[in-house]
């Protein structure tokens, strides 16, 4: 095999030992028609590749073509893993060409097809597969990676896939989807990444039926057996790639943030559900303050949800109101939280301990004006406080009806209204009916994606908080950083970095958050915040911002071919 040592290397030349068909079947090497006369020459390729020699620029437009004559997303999506597993710098370059069109192939929404059809579409192996009958022998299957060297490992364990459930082996669709990203934007490089999904059995009953479904056939395991494994697997890990950041991916709620707080300060580690969603939304926040004009120890948060999603978004608020000169106590004074039950105050017997640091005392609603019902809902909580932010994570379509969204505008210059639930028809409110009924005033981030709404003779884009304005910048900063650690305040660093390259501080009816085609250069920006925070909690070996700029540069791959000469034998 080849050394990954020599793949990821910059130098615009690279020694391989591979030859012939062998170099031509590893996806990481192989420039397929752009191997040139002298390297056809050097490697035995004559023969085995048509005559005519192309370019990356020319190979991506011919694969541009081939791609465009699919019909239909699943299909697509097949053609670019297909490419990926055949020629990775191509695979790569064609995604940067068209980032916008191709990125929801490759990740969401379409990989969820690919994870539903997993079993059927699967052609070559990628990553690693630990199944649970295998449990006792995880350290040989990590020393059975294709590649020696790993940065970043994306995990899962397939439970909670996307907004699809449990798809069991299939949820493997997902690591090699997001760990694409990790390479695309953060510039990793492919050669050091590894998608793992522990296989635990399935619930899903479909595919346990599907005679073609290619997991471990079996109910999913639970209780100590299920989190002995993942401790099995952990620390193997631990021994063998004890550097190497992992990131758990689409657990379920139960498990998800048990094994974070278990691990976390264990090794590299962090879950991009959890975090990463939250700092997304926080870094769409800074934007829409900073754009708003006012200060952030002046604002005022309303929450309609609060599940895991919400009390995440609300912990790194809460964080960034006591940064701004708040106390503690001021801090959570300022988030109002609403869920089935209503506001979360302290007089209620059914918050969970994270739910509960938000409980208002009941003394503060003895002044309102309350509904006949006694429960203080959203509207009641909208009418009595001035809301400066309005944020929906709680699955219930319009939720942010006219007079609620009409009632808070009345109050505020710029209403920050961020209607989060996904899909598109959970969403608390749609984009248009935020802006007729604000006049155009909200500055508006949703869950899901929505067209630019016309107002006043402009068209308004609308910013998704998508995860991936911040994970795979957040790897490229540990990795550049040698970070040993991932903290709740690199997170909040990185959303800091984020909101402040929001295009909306520049013109004030821009997107809140940048174009997909700009992520790559605010990626070396919130990989450069990632690293200085690493740096000052004394989790990375200090540098110059300069010394550490230069590393994020360097560690930011670029797909290009480097020139192959033959490795002495
Ligand atoms: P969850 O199920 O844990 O929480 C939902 C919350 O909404 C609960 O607190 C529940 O009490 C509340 N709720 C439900 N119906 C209600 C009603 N009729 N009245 C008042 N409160 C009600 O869900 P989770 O994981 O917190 O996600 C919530 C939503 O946010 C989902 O639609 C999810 O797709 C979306 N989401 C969007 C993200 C993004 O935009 N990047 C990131 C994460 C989640």
């Amino acid at each position: 095999m080849f050394l990954a040592e020599e793949a990821r290397m910059t130098s615009p030349m690279l020694h391989v030992s591979l030859r012939g068909m062998h170099l031509l079947d590893t996806p990481i090497l192989n420039k397929g028609t752009a191997f040139t006369d002298e390297e056809r020459t050097a490697f035995g390729l004559h023969g085995l590749l048509p005559p005519h020699i192309e370019s990356l620029d020319e190979q991506a437009v011919r694969a541009y073509e081939a791609y465009r004559r699919k019909d239909d997303d699943l299909e697509r999506h097949i053609y670019l893993r297909a490419l990926q597993d055949t020629n990775e710098a191509l695979f790569y370059r064609l995604l940067i060409d068209h980032i916008e069109e191709l990125m929801p192939i490759v990740y969401t929404p379409v990989v969820a097809l690919g994870c539903q059809h997993f079993s059927q579409i699967y052609r070559r192996p990628r990553g690693l597969f630990i199944s649970y009958p295998l449990r006792d022998c995880i350290p040989e299957l990590l020393r059975s990676r294709p590649n020696p060297d790993v940065d970043i490992i994306v995990v899962t364990d397939g439970e909670r896939i996307l907004g699809i459930g449990d798809q069991g082996v299939g949820g493997m669709g997902i690591p090699i989807g997001k760990l694409s990203l990790y390479s695309l934007i953060g510039g990793i490089h492919p050669a050091q990444t590894l998608p793992i999904v522990l296989d635990v059995g399935t619930n899903n009953q479909e595919r346990l039926k599907t005679p073609e479904y290619l997991g471990w056939r079996h109910e999913r395991i639970s209780g100590d057996a299920y989190y002995d494994f993942v401790d099995q697997f952990v620390q193997a890990l631990k021994h063998e790639l004890p550097h190497t950041c992992l990131q758990w991916e689409d657990f379920a709620n139960p498990h998800a943030r048990p094994l974070l707080d278990r691990y976390r300060d264990q090794l590299l580690t962090f879950n991009d559900d959890i975090q990463g969603t939250a700092a997304v939304v926080f870094g769409a926040l800074i934007g829409a303050i900073k754009a708003s004009g006012a200060a952030m120890k002046d604002q005022q948060i309303v929450f309609f949800g609060a599940g895991a999603a919400a009390i995440g978004v609300a912990d790194y608020l809460r964080e960034a109101l006591v940064a701004s000169g708040l106390s503690e106590q001021e801090a959570r004074s300022r988030i109002w939280i609403v869920n089935r039950g209503g506001v979360l105050r302290s007089d209620r017997t059914d918050l969970s301990a994270e739910q509960r640091v938000y409980a208002q005392p009941a003394e503060r609603f003895a002044s309102w004006a309350l509904p006949s019902t006694g429960k203080i809902d959203l509207e009641a909580v909208i009418r009595n406080v001035r809301a400066t932010i309005l944020i929906g994570l709680s699955t219930v379509r319009g939720a942010f009806t006219e007079s609620i969204v009409r009632e808070m505008a009345a109050k505020v210059d710029r209403p920050i209204i961020f209607p989060l639930s996904n899909p598109t028809d959970r969403s608390e409110a749609v984009p248009s009916d935020l802006i007729q009924w604000t006049n155009g005033r909200a500055l508006i981030a949703t869950g899901s994606p929505f067209a630019p709404v016309e107002s006043g003779g402009r068209k308004i884009p609308i910013a998704q908080c998508n995860n991936v304005y911040v994970f795979p910048a957040v790897g490229l900063g540990l990795v550049a950083s040698r970070a040993r650690r991932v903290t709740d305040k690199m997170m909040i660093a990185a959303a800091k970095a984020l909101g402040e390259n929001s295009p909306a501080l520049r013109d004030p009816v821009a997107s809140l958050l940048p174009s997909l085609k700009d992520l790559r250069q605010v990626a070396r920006d919130i990989a450069f915040a990632v690293g200085t925070e690493a740096q000052r909690a004394g989790l990375a070996e200090p540098s110059s911002p300069e010394e550490l700029r230069d590393r994020i540069a360097a560690t930011q791959w670029t797909p290009e071919y480097p020139h192959l000469v033959r490795a002495k034998p």
